[in-house]
Order: C-alpha cells, then sequence, then structure tokens
C-alpha cells in the first residue's frame, strides 16, 4: 500500500480547486454530505468577507470512490469557484482571452506577495497572490473530511474551540472534548463560554468599523487515538513535528503548542510531567495530560491537545505603507475585499489538517490496503498492548 498523500492545486479566482488524495484504503464508506457539510463549516465565521456570502462549493467527486466506497485508487475531488464568469477572462490559461486588467504592482505586507515576486521573477503580484490566497484550504478540507469519515472507523474524533480574539480570551481554564464537541457545527464563533463570546464578537465588530483586522488562538481536542502513532526512533517519523509542521503550514499560523507547551517552559518538572498509573480496567493512565496526548514524537493515548496563534488577517483597509514593483516609488498596498477575522475558519481547518496528519501516521503504523485489512491490524495491536502488564 502507499503512503498517504494528498496535493492540492487551484487559485483563488481559478476554474477550480483540486485535491488527489492517494492511500486511502478500499471499502470505505463515504458521504458527500459529509464533506460539504465540513465545507460549509469552513466558510462561516465572525469577521469573514463578503466573498464568503457569495461563495458556495461546488464539489465534485471524480475519481477513486464508487458506489458510495473507496476503491483505493486516488481520490480526485473539484471544488468549483461559483464566480467563474466574471474571473475567466482575468484567470485565462491562455494569452488569447481579452483582459484589460491592470498588473497588481504593490505588495501587501504579511502577504506572500513581495518574497513571491522575487523568487518567481513575476511582474504581476496576482501570478503570486492568487495562489498563495486561504481558498486553497477548502481542497484541503475536503481531503481532511474524508479523512475524518476514515478516522472515526476508529473511533477517532477531532474538535476545536476558540480561545480568544484579540485580546479576549476564555483565560487559562480547560475545556473538555464534550464541551468543545457541543459547540454548533455553523456556530460563527466556536466559544464554550458564552459571555466572552459575545465580547469576541463585539471587538471584531469594532476592529471592522475601525479597517483594522484581529487574529486569535484556537485549540484542536483529538479524542480516541491508541499509544504508538508516530515514532521516537527518527526525527521525520515523530507526531509531534508533523502535525505541529502542518498546521503552521496554514496560512496566517504564527505559533504551535502541544499540550500546555510554553507555559511549561515556566514550571517546574514536578509540575509538569503527567504522573503514571495502570488499572487493570482503563490500562495504563495519567491524572494529567499536560503532555497534550504526545511523548517521544508519540501518541500515549491521552487526547491530542494542539493550541495554534494566527496572525491579525494583513489586508487592512488603511492600507499599510509599500512601495510599487515597477518604478521603486512609495505607496500603499493594494487593499481587496478582505476578511476582519478568520480565526473560526481557521480552527476548523486545522481539525482538517490533523484529521489527514493523524490518517497518514495511523496508516503508517497499521496499513492495510483495505479496511478489512487496516481494521484486521488495528484490532490486532489493541489486543497485544492491552495485556501488557
Ligand atoms: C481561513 C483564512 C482566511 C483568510 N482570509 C484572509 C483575507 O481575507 N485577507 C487576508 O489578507 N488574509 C487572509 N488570511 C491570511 C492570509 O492568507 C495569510 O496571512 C497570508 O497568506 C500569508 O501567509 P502567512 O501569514 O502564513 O505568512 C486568511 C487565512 C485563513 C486561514
Amino acid at each position: 500500500m502507499t503512503e498517504l498523500r494528498l496535493l492540492t492545486a487551484g487559485e483563488s479566482h481559478g476554474k477550480n480547486l483540486v485535491a488527489i488524495l492517494e492511500g486511502i484504503p478500499a471499502n470505505l464508506k463515504i458521504s458527500l454530505e459529509e464533506i460539504v457539510l465540513q465545507l460549509q463549516r469552513r466558510r462561516i465565521g465572525k469577521g469573514r468577507g463578503s466573498r464568503m456570502h457569495i461563495e458556495r462549493d461546488m464539489i465534485e467527486v471524480v475519481s477513486g470512490v464508487r458506489h458510495g466506497r473507496t476503491t483505493g485508487n486516488p481520490i480526485g475531488i473539484i471544488i468549483g469557484n461559483a464566480e467563474w464568469e466574471k474571473w475567466k477572462e482575468i484567470m485565462s490559461p491562455f494569452a488569447d482571452a481579452c483582459n484589460n486588467e491592470e498588473a497588481i504592482l504593490y505588495p501587501r505586507p504579511g502577504h506572500a506577495d513581495l518574497a513571491g515576486i522575487c523568487k518567481y521573477n513575476q511582474t504581476d503580484i496576482r501570478n503570486i497572490s492568487e495562489r498563495a490566497s486561504a481558498r486553497e484550504t477548502a481542497a484541503r478540507v475536503a481531503a481532511g473530511a474524508l479523512c475524518r469519515i476514515f478516522l472515526k472507523e476508529f473511533s477517532i474524533e477531532i474538535v476545536s474551540h476558540i480561545i480568544s480574539i484579540g485580546n479576549v480570551s476564555i483565560g487559562d481554564r480547560s475545556v473538555t472534548f464534550q464541551q468543545a464537541r457541543a459547540i454548533k457545527a455553523f456556530s460563527p464563533l466556536r466559544c464554550v463560554d458564552q459571555k466572552v463570546k459575545a465580547k469576541m464578537v463585539k471587538i471584531i465588530t469594532a476592529s471592522a468599523k475601525k479597517g483594522d483586522t484581529l487574529g486569535g488562538v484556537f485549540e484542536i481536542i483529538v479524542k480516541g487515538v491508541s499509544p504508538g502513532l508516530g515514532s521516537h526512533i527518527q526525527w521525520d517519523l515523530r507526531l509531534d513535528g508533523a502535525l505541529a509542521g502542518a498546521i503552521m503550514a496554514l496560512h496566517g499560523i504564527k505559533g504551535v503548542e502541544i499540550g500546555r507547551g510554553f507555559e511549561s517552559a515556566r514550571l517546574q518538572g514536578s509540575q509538569v510531567h503527567d504522573a503514571i498509573y495502570y488499572n487493570k480496567k482503563r490500562g495504563y493512565y495519567r491524572g494529567t495530560n499536560n503532555s497534550g496526548g504526545i511523548e517521544g514524537g508519540m501518541s500515549n493515548g491521552e487526547e491530542i491537545r494542539i493550541r495554534v496563534a494566527m496572525k491579525p488577517i494583513p489586508t487592512v483597509r488603511h492600507s499599510l505603507p509599500s512601495v510599487n514593483i515597477a518604478t521603486g516609488k512609495k505607496g500603499t498596498a493594494t487593499f481587496q475585499r478582505s476578511d476582519v477575522c478568520a480565526v473560526n475558519p481557521a480552527s476548523v481547518i486545522g481539525e482538517h489538517i490533523a484529521a489527514i496528519i493523524l490518517t497518514q501516521f495511523f496508516l503508517r503504523k497499521f496499513g492495510g490496503d483495505s479496511m478489512q485489512e487496516t481494521k484486521y491490524n488495528y484490532n490486532g495491536y489493541l489486543k497485544q498492548y492491552q495485556y501488557q502488564p
């Protein structure tokens, strides 16, 4: 069987986004509704821009699934752009389109624009910004939704919730998996505390009025992962490294912590490390979960907890100073319609990125070309480790 891998293609205003997900075993029951639901969740959020009202995700599964079940072939997914008619000339792949659009010449601070035009030797920033846009994450969510369906077969579930927006926070209280799961699928702000949530809504509205933007922190919680995904034996096999890397690779993310993360660096060892217990009914367990469910690069059977910091959206209405890339003259960054705060969709996308990495690590450990084979291998492993002491 092949290693799980995902490639995405497509530009923000291009005709389609494309995802190819290879390595999902055959005979997994797939529901299109589940993928559509997750794509809808990705579009929602207090502070999202007007494009989100226009955007509908027109999704098509074009390969790798037949009569509702995976075949083991690469799964191809296409997500159409509802506004393509408007963009078809500007984004035409070929030179014969009649396109009078002027080049975008003022790179936006905080974006890929400037480094991108230098690196790819471009004279129109659109050739960078279209692909650098977070619209690409719709393809990752679609593939991640398939991975979630796979993980659910093994009782692995992923939820998320928002800890802070700007300087409004629920503080350092711990939110349970159940509390996070109880948040409504289409909540515009996935915060468990209604009073804090109201304050978050308020500062996003105030920021929008001022023409400014906000970031925040969210947490992803994964339940049901057995001990032993990932490995201590090689740096690139470590589960924490892969999860942190993949989540850091989401647009706008500037910090990832596993468990108590940065806070643990301020404490004594005896306050941080999770004591080990055992009884016949539960097997091994911990009294605390400061490690966030990963030790030595391996899942340890506790909930995996990942905290993620997102910077404020870089496109601000009172545009920041920039330079014309054709003339070198001073100016202000190009302003396009933009989100004010995207922490809510980022938390949903984060869930799906975690799903992709966990599926990859799960299949690395248990393999299987069909779901039956994967389940057989998994159940054998469960028996083996439960009888250890
Ligand atoms: C769901 C989501 C929506 C975003 N929406 C916008 C937006 O409307 N305008 C914007 O300037 N940046 C937006 N961003 C952030 C940028 O995509 C990101 O900051 C930029 O691509 C630079 O990447 P970096 O911040 O990872 O360095 C969004 C990010 C995410 C995850």
